[in-house]
């Protein structure tokens, strides 16, 4: 068994920012299923939010009450509050600690316009920003010194928790197939978001949940799945992230007839309204008809008339992906677009200091903590605002650090049975490689992504999402007789994506009934059959428990409202 004060699961910006604030106390272990440079954090690119002093007339207090607004109001406040309070606290400690961020002729952080913000208040790295800030904390974390253990290439299996005190995890060493129990006296997850249930999504390949599962199946109760971000500029086909600094740097969305649809939906911002607002204008030109291409299933992004100079230096990630994986010169032609499956709202609910919460009376589990895309705190509500993840992820990757340490510091070690959760982790790869099953991994995975993109996408319809919860049923109970070709122990990626889909297979029937609970339209979840919010009734979290023969039940927790009471959310 391997012992840390501290294991951290996840080393994006969340997991690496608390872990920098750990070490050099205590003994930290950082498990990543990849590398750390190669943390889904890295693919974020237009920005970090922060209301600094550059911009004239932006304040915290505007950046509080846009975040409410483009939440949809159903972000819990008090944590908005500390997230938008400390944003230029965070960015001023990133710069110092070495990120390269864009600069003004006057050499100060330059900052753009993105969607839903009212001010120009994204600072950014070209639009490479994650990837500058997740180098900048790796480097940090390893120049610091004293105990930090990185492990590489090991995948998630276990959260053990027992009378409520979390005590460590199990993973499996990639390389050797090796099953290790990591005692520790405080967990935290960091790991990332469940875009990849979707087939177009943003969501690099690691995405696929594992952390939240692995809460979940640990009796961790999960909030607001139903709340999932279509991202408007994912690339045709591909969904590969296309950075809403596009438009923030001024580019247009064009639907078939050359027009600039926007102005229909949210005259004053155009292509700066929300996310939401934008990816469901899009879904409605190609429904009626105005989409672009042989089959209208797509619409345009155009930048040409920003110019090779602004393009190439500002926007040069984006140039390329279109270039490289649809054969676009975005310098000569507007580039395909669809709405893209890019982020999730639900997650571990957690606290405003990441304690990870039990119930819906908002008991914790001691010794356990959430931040960033996994965790729900919840600072995004129904829709996030860009730029606004990285930023949560540099706060509350903090508050936890400095909370962990805490609570850590006092703590007392909780025994662990190694051999009773070795033996259940065996026992589910063991179901998996052994079971003579006949069912393809590839198509059930294929037929759970394409169904929940078809039916429980950008719009939601009753009938659409019955549909995929048989379906998601039909597939689970396929999954107990996967066929798994690879028997081996030496980095068996077919018997890895094989435990990822059985997460995935899980959670995605908590995203379908939350959504087929929620009878109204909130931010990124928008119904045929309910088009309006009803805050009277739906005003709360909802919150999923599984129950003890592997279904689930629904409850609710209210929503914090501080200073901004629910209006119209208009544009
Ligand atoms: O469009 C983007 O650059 C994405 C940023 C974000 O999701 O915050």
């Amino acid at each position: 068994m391997l012992s840390h004060d501290v294991v951290i699961v996840g080393s994006g910006l969340a997991g690496l920012r608390a872990a920098l604030e750990v070490v050099g106390h205590l003994d930290v272990a950082v498990i990543t299923k990849v590398y750390p440079s190669r943390s889904h954090s890295g693919a974020a690119q237009g920005g970090v939010a922060a209301a600094m002093a550059n911009v004239d007339g932006d304040s915290t207090d505007a950046h509080i009450y846009d975040t409410v607004k483009g939440a949809d109001f159903i972000g819990d406040q008090d944590a908005i509050e500390i997230m938008c309070n400390d944003a230029p606290h965070v960015i001023v400690d990133m710069e110092r600690l070495g990120c390269p961020f864009s600069r003004t002729g006057e050499n100060k952080i330059a900052q753009r316009a993105f969607g839903g913000h009212s001010f120009k208040r994204s600072c950014y790295s070209a639009d490479r920003t994650g990837h500058a800030l997740l180098h900048t904390l790796f480097e940090q974390s390893m120049k610091k010194g004293g105990k930090l253990q990185f492990y590489n290439e090991y995948y998630l299996m276990r959260l053990i928790v027992e009378e409520n005190i979390c005590r460590g995890v199990v993973a499996m060493d990639m390389k050797t197939g090796k099953l290790e129990v990591f005692h520790a006296k405080s967990v935290m997850f960091g790991t990332g978001g469940y875009g990849r249930a979707y087939k177009i999504t943003s969501n690099a390949y690691a995405n696929t949940g594992d952390g939240i599962s692995a809460a979940y199946r640990a009796g961790v109760p999960l909030q607001d799945m139903e709340f999932v971000q279509f991202h408007p500029t994912g690339l045709y086909q591909h969904g590969l992230l296309l950075s809403e600094a596009a438009r923030g740097e001024g580019g247009y969305i064009l639907n078939g007839n050359n027009e600039r649809f926007m102005a229909n939906y949210a005259p004053s911002k155009l292509e700066l309204a929300p996310r939401d607002i934008v990816s469901r204008s899009e879904q409605t030109e190609i429904i009626q008809g105005r989409g672009a291409g042989p089959k209208k299933d797509y619409v345009l992004l155009d930048l040409r008339h920003l110019g090779k100079e602004k393009i190439l230096e500002r926007l040069p990630q984006i140039y390329h992906i279109a270039k490289d994986f649809i054969g676009v010169d975005a310098l000569e032609k507007p580039v395909p677009i669809q709405p893209t499956a890019h982020y999730s709202m639900g997650g571990i609910p957690a606290d405003n200091d990441c304690q990870v919460v039990a119930n819906e009376r908002g008991d914790l589990v001691k010794g356990f903590f959430a931040a960033g895309e996994c965790s729900c705190i919840s600072v995004h509500g129904a829709n996030r605002l860009g730029t606004n993840s990285l930023l949560e992820a540099l706060v509350f990757g903090t508050r936890a650090g400095k909370k962990i340490l805490e609570k850590t510091t006092e703590a007392k070690w909780a025994p662990v049975n190694e051999s009773r959760e070795i033996s259940a982790a065996r026992r589910e790869i063991d179901q998996i490689l052994h079971n003579k099953g006949t069912e393809s991994l590839a198509a059930i995975r294929e037929e759970l992504q394409t169904t929940m993109t078809d039916k429980v996408g950008v719009y939601r319809g009753k009938d659409d999402m019955e549909a995929a919860h048989e379906k998601i049923r039909e597939l689970q109970d396929r999954f107990r007789n996967v066929k798994v070709d690879n028997k081996k122990s030496v980095f068996n990626t077919n018997l890895t994506e094989a435990l990822e889909l059985g997460h995935m297979l899980e959670y995605s029937e908590l995203i379908v009934a939350g959504a087929q609970t929620r009878q109204e339209s909130r931010g990124a979840h928008a119904r045929n059959d309910f088009p309006d919010r009803d805050d009277k009734e739906w005003m709360k979290h909802t919150m999923a428990f599984r129950t003890d023969d592997g279904g689930y039940e629904l409850k609710y927790r209210p929503v914090r409202v501080t200073r901004f009471q629910p209006e119209e959310r208009k544009y």
